[in-house]
C-alpha cells in the first residue's frame, strides 16, 4: 500500500475480529515506529505489548478502575476551548453519536468503557517515555505513534490511540509491573477491524487547510 493511501485510509476502529495478530505483524509494525524520526535519535518511545491472558488482566484491571473512577472523556484542557475548536469534538461526535446509539449505548458510555477494554481489540499497546525527558520530547512518541498506526494500517489491520486509559495509569503501572520512572502517556488498540460494526461504519471530517495554514508568498 503506497503512503499516501495508508493515510488518507486510516481511521480508528473501535470494533474488532476476536481474529488474533501474529507476533511477527507486531513486531514488524513496531519495527516501522522505530524508523521514525527524533531529536538527537535518542528514540525515547517505549512500547509493552499485551495480549492473551495479559490484556485481559489489563483490561479486567481498566474497567474495575473505570467504575470506582468513572474518569470523562475530554480535552484534558483547564480553560474552556475556544468554539471554533470545540465544534470540531462536537462535529466528530454528531458523526459517531447515532451509530453507537444503535449498539444500545450511550456516547460517554460506549467511549469510556471501550476505551478501558481497548474497544475489544487482540493486542493492547501502552507507550510509555522516561521520566527523565522533559515534555517537548512527547513530540517524539507522536511521531513514532504515527508511524505505528499507519504501518498498522498498511498491514491490513487498523488501531484505535486511547488517550483516555492514563486516567488510570497506576493500575495500568501495577498490573504490568511498569517503572514508577516511566509515564505512561497512550494506549493503542490493535487488531483487524470488524467493518460490520456501527462502531466502525463513521469517518471523522477534517476542516479546511484555510483554518489551519497561513501562507507568506
Ligand atoms: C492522543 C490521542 C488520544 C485519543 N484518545 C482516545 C480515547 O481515549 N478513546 C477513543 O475512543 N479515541 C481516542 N482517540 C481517537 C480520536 O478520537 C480520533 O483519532 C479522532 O476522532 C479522529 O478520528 P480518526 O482517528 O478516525 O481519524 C485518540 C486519538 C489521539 C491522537
Amino acid at each position: 500500500m503506497d503512503i499516501l493511501e495508508a493515510m488518507q485510509q486510516r481511521k480508528s476502529a473501535r470494533a474488532y475480529l476476536a481474529k488474533a495478530v501474529s507476533r511477527r505483524d507486531i513486531e514488524e509494525i513496531l519495527a516501522c515506529a522505530s524508523f521514525a524520526p527524533s531529536a538527537i535519535n535518542l528514540q525515547p518511545w517505549e512500547f509493552i505489548i499485551t495480549y492473551g491472558e495479559e490484556k485481559d488482566r489489563l483490561v479486567r484491571r481498566l474497567l474495575k478502575a473505570r467504575s470506582e473512577k468513572m474518569v470523562k472523556c475530554g480535552p484534558g484542557t483547564e480553560k474552556p476551548l475556544p468554539e471554533k475548536i470545540s465544534r470540531r469534538a462536537a462535529e466528530a461526535m454528531a458523526v459517531m453519536e447515532p451509530e453507537i446509539s444503535t449498539l444500545g449505548l450511550t456516547f460517554n458510555q460506549f467511549i469510556e468503557e471501550g476505551s478501558c477494554s481497548f474497544y475489544g481489540a487482540p493486542v493492547a499497546i501502552i507507550v510509555a517515555i522516561d521520566k527523565l525527558f522533559p515534555v517537548v520530547r512527547y513530540l517524539d512518541i507522536g511521531l513514532a505513534v504515527s508511524y505505528l498506526l499507519l504501518a498498522a494500517q498498511a498491514k491490513g489491520l487498523s488501531t484505535c490511540p486511547i488517550g483516555l486509559i492514563t486516567a488510570y495509569k497506576e493500575d495500568i503501572a501495577r498490573v504490568l509491573n511498569i517503572s514508577e520512572e516511566k509515564e505512561i502517556l497512550l494506549g493503542i488498540s490493535l487488531g483487524y477491524a470488524d467493518e460490520s460494526s456501527p462502531a466502525n461504519a463513521f469517518r471523522t471530517r477534517r476542516v479546511d487547510l484555510q483554518e489551519i495554514v497561513t501562507w507568506y508568498e
